[in-house]
């Protein structure tokens, strides 16, 4: 079925930007989404939702969660087994706060916005070598994980705390970095990308009267960095209109 389309997997996709994005690359017939979802009920309502929407790509739904390795595995063998190859993994799925203590909260956050982008990419780095386009990686960063944009007074969200989040992400900048060092001579292209603040379930206050923008067009800039057009700024913090410091 999906022999001669790009595959692309998209984790945390059952909602927010990540559905958003599988939603936007399902306008193009020549592409076969894979839905990531940790949830099975979540993840299968969400490919009922697309299909209902009769677009031109495919979808199917894969199980996984970035902070089991098992789950991660065994995501791996699932593609193998159907695919073969894997052409662009999108590390989407992240949280933005945990319960409990600060030790905690910067715990669980790591584990999931950074520990697990990481170990999704080394375990599916076979699959994106059998690739038989250029094998692309986009991290779903933010602006928030900028240490320039944190030192900055004149930033519009730097009174925000939020440091686990902000952590995270530039822990998750740095992965991205050694990504795009490890796999670029390869021929791979490797992106930070910052949405920026946009409607989804991150949090209470990614709603539209705080004036977070369409997950549409949170999601959307990253079908054109999916499509090849920005493989000159390979290695970067992009965002819609240009680059984030770091
Ligand atoms: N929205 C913004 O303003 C904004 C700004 C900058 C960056 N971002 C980034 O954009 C990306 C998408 O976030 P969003 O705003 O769309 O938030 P969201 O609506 O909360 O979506 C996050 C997705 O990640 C999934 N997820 C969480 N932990 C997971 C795990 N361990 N394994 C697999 N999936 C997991 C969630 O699944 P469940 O439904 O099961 O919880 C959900 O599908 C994130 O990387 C976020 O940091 C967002």
């Amino acid at each position: 079925m999906a022999i001669n389309k790009t595959i692309t997997l998209i984790t945390g996709a059952n909602g927010g930007i990540g559905f958003e994005l599988a939603a936007q690359l399902l306008g193009d017939a020549s592409k076969h989404v894979l839905l990531g979802s940790r949830s099975f009920e979540k993840g299968e309502a969400a490919v009922k939702e697309l299909q209902t929407r009769n677009l031109p790509g495919s979808v199917e739904l894969v199980q996984i969660d970035v902070t089991n390795e098992d789950s991660i595995n065994a995501a791996v063998k699932e593609v193998e087994v159907k695919h073969g190859r894997l052409d662009a993994l999108v590390n989407n799925a992240a949280i933005a706060d945990a319960p409990g203590t600060s030790f905690r909260k910067l715990n669980e956050v790591f584990r999931t916005n950074v520990a697990g982008p990481y170990a999704t990419v080394e375990a599916f780095a076979p699959l994106l070598e059998k690739s038989t386009r250029t094998p692309r990686i986009v991290n779903v960063s933010s602006g928030g994980g900028s240490i320039g944009l944190r030192l900055d007074p004149s930033n519009a969200f730097y009174t925000l705390k939020g440091d686990q989040y902000r952590v995270s992400k530039a822990g998750l900048n740095m992965v991205n970095a050694c990504q795009a060092v490890e796999y670029g001579p390869k021929g791979w292209k490797v992106f930070s990308f910052c949405p920026g603040f946009t409607v989804s379930n991150l949090g209470p206050h990614n709603k539209v009267e705080n004036g977070a923008k369409p997950t549409s067009e949170g999601a959307g800039p990253m079908v054109g960095i999916l499509n090849g057009e920005r493989d000159s700024e390979h290695g970067l913090l992009l965002k819609a209109d240009g680059q984030w410091p770091w």
